[in-house]
């Protein structure tokens, strides 16, 4: 782990190998320690892999207010700044680094080479969906952490998962405990106030994949499908047996979906 100091925070990330930089931004709320499997592949493979731990995620540290995924993005683009890193990147974002990834391209377009959506989606939050990120913020202020954890862990990964991995379970745990209160607060103010991606998607002109869980209970797998049919040209993978976590689900599959398609790249 490395990191370098934002004007706001203390910036932990993985910085790993040499070539094609690709970037993986994890969901919520979640760390850079979800990419492990990816991170000890990618790097041996000519790649330059970048890993950040969102500000109040895993190592780095809180600031308080709304996380917009504006904001993630600019902090993103900012350790891509500071790394030196000019060329134009793959980024790999999961479900809210998915949000995240939406925000990049739409302020950064020349900086973005190809784009992997995995279990994440274009569409906004429902009324509904906002409803519950405000209940959500008031039980995490009032009762920590813990009943979040709770609700949202049996729900991240499949059956299968949970029959065939349970370590995976633990691992998720420690993970989830690792991000701060503000982080939780932030990402849930700012997700529930991003903006409709959909009108973005016809105007996508760099390589897209999109790899979805089949299982995924917090993402439906149809709104991956609509993702794919509006992204012209875009690769469309669905992991069996995984549901939202397919990167750690099926981390082989996973793997050798994104090598092939990065193999693919201009
Ligand atoms: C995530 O995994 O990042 C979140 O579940 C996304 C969301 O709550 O919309």
């Amino acid at each position: 782990m490395s990191s370098i100091q934002h004007p706001h925070f203390r910036f932990a990330y993985d910085d790993a190998g040499d070539g094609q930089p690709i970037l993986f931004i994890h969901g919520y709320p979640l760390n850079r320690k979800m990419w492990q499997p990816q991170l000890a592949e990618f790097y041996t493979l000519s790649h330059r892999v970048i890993v950040p731990d969102l500000r109040g995620h895993g190592d780095s540290s809180p600031t308080e207010g709304e996380y917009s995924m504006d904001l993630l993005a600019e902090d993103c683009a900012y350790l891509l700044d500071q790394l030196g890193i000019k060329q134009p990147i793959a980024i790999c974002g999961l479900s809210m680094g998915g949000y995240i990834a939406f925000a990049f391209l739409r302020k950064f377009p020349q900086k973005v080479k190809a784009l992997i959506l995995t279990a994440t989606r274009a569409a906004p939050d429902s009324p509904e969906a906002k409803e519950k990120r405000i209940q959500a913020v008031q039980q995490v202020q009032t009762s920590g952490l813990q009943p979040i954890i709770e609700s949202m862990l049996p729900r991240l990964i499949s059956e299968h998962t949970q029959h065939t991995n349970s370590s995976l379970i633990a691992e998720l745990q420690n993970i989830m405990e690792a991000t701060s209160i503000p982080a939780v607060v932030g990402d849930l103010k700012g997700m529930m106030s991003r903006p409709d991606s959909r009108p973005l998607l016809a105007d996508i002109k760099i390589p897209a994949l999109i790899i979805h869980g089949k299982d995924d209970a917090l993402i439906p797998l149809q709104e991956a499908e609509e993702m794919h049919n509006a992204i012209h040209g875009s690769r469309f993978v669905i992991i069996e047996n995984a549901a939202h976590l397919p990167n750690l689900e099926a981390p082989s599959q996973f793997n050798s979906h994104l090598r092939s398609f990065l193999e693919s790249l201009p």
